[in-house]
């Protein structure tokens, strides 16, 4: 099975993690616009002009059978629109976990960590406003603007980032948050900083692994062969920190830059 990823940057490679290690038998062609991140900072016209270029050079230059949106911001500017477009592919994308959120908070407040593109966007806003009919739940939300930045640069363990995000999260700690939803795929790879913060016993909602697992099922449904073994290549739009590739994904075929142009035949 041929599947294209993308995502603004290196947060997809999260999802691409999972999917490599749930299915035996993919072949990954994954796309960085790392030209044009941060989305979660972009329109919803820009965000959707981005990822029709990308899903067409997937299938003219890839010939993908299914397309894993593995970007939150991009999945609520676009989802609607690609499923439309294109109808002989399998298309998945990531929305925040808020309704494995629900199930699990003991104190009923969740916090949500997500950019201001698919906090603002009508889907999330929708979901939010039926499951905010449940009076008993609150939900706190944070656009963590500069946070995906910070992850792009490498700066995982620094001071700056550190405190950006305690500025976010000491006060739904003092809420009495016990369940955060990571609501963007670059911020599992700040798991270890949040934990610092917040304590091991904060759950941590992310959604790589129920992506892999739909991305399985559908396959198994639509009878694609998954007989190979998997296969990763890298391509990106602007410039790319390969150490930071390495610390999420420890095996893949070939890393090149690309250039996404409009009416590319
Ligand atoms: N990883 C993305 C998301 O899930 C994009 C973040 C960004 O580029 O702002 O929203």
């Amino acid at each position: 099975m041929k599947v294209g990823v993308f995502d603004s940057g290196l947060g997809g490679l999260t999802v691409v993690d999972s999917i490599t290690k749930l299915i035996n038998g993919v072949e990954i062609f994954y796309i960085a616009d790392t030209k044009y991140a941060p989305y979660g900072e972009k329109s919803k016209e820009q965000i959707l002009k981005q990822s029709f270029l990308i899903t067409d050079y997937l299938i003219k230059n890839h010939n993908i059978d299914a397309l894993v949106v593995a970007c939150n911001s991009a999945t609520s500017a676009a989802i609607k629109e690609l499923r439309e477009h294109y109808t002989n592919l399998i298309v998945i994308g990531t929305e925040p976990g808020l309704k494995p959120a629900i199930n699990q908070t003991k104190t009923n407040k969740i916090g949500v960590l997500a950019t201001k593109a698919t906090l603002n966007g009508t889907k999330y806003q929708d979901l939010h406003k039926t499951l905010s009919l449940n009076k008993q739940i609150e939900i706190l939300e944070e656009p963590c603007l500069g946070l995906v930045k910070k992850i792009e640069d490498g700066l995982i363990n620094h001071h700056e980032t550190y405190s950006m995000l305690e500025n976010w999260l000491k006060p739904m700690k003092e809420k009495n948050v016990d369940t955060i939803v990571l609501g963007c795929t670059h911020y599992p790879l700040l798991k270890d900083v949040i934990k610092k913060i917040l304590g091991d016993e904060i759950i941590l909602i992310e959604t790589g692994n129920a992506i892999a697992q739909r991305l399985k099922d559908l396959a198994i449904k639509e009878e694609i062969n998954l007989s190979k073994n998997n296969s990763l290549d890298l391509f990106y739009t602007g410039i790319i920190n390969t150490n930071m590739i390495k610390s999420i994904i420890s095996d893949y075929t070939k890393c090149e830059k690309i250039e996404l142009r409009e009416n590319d035949e």
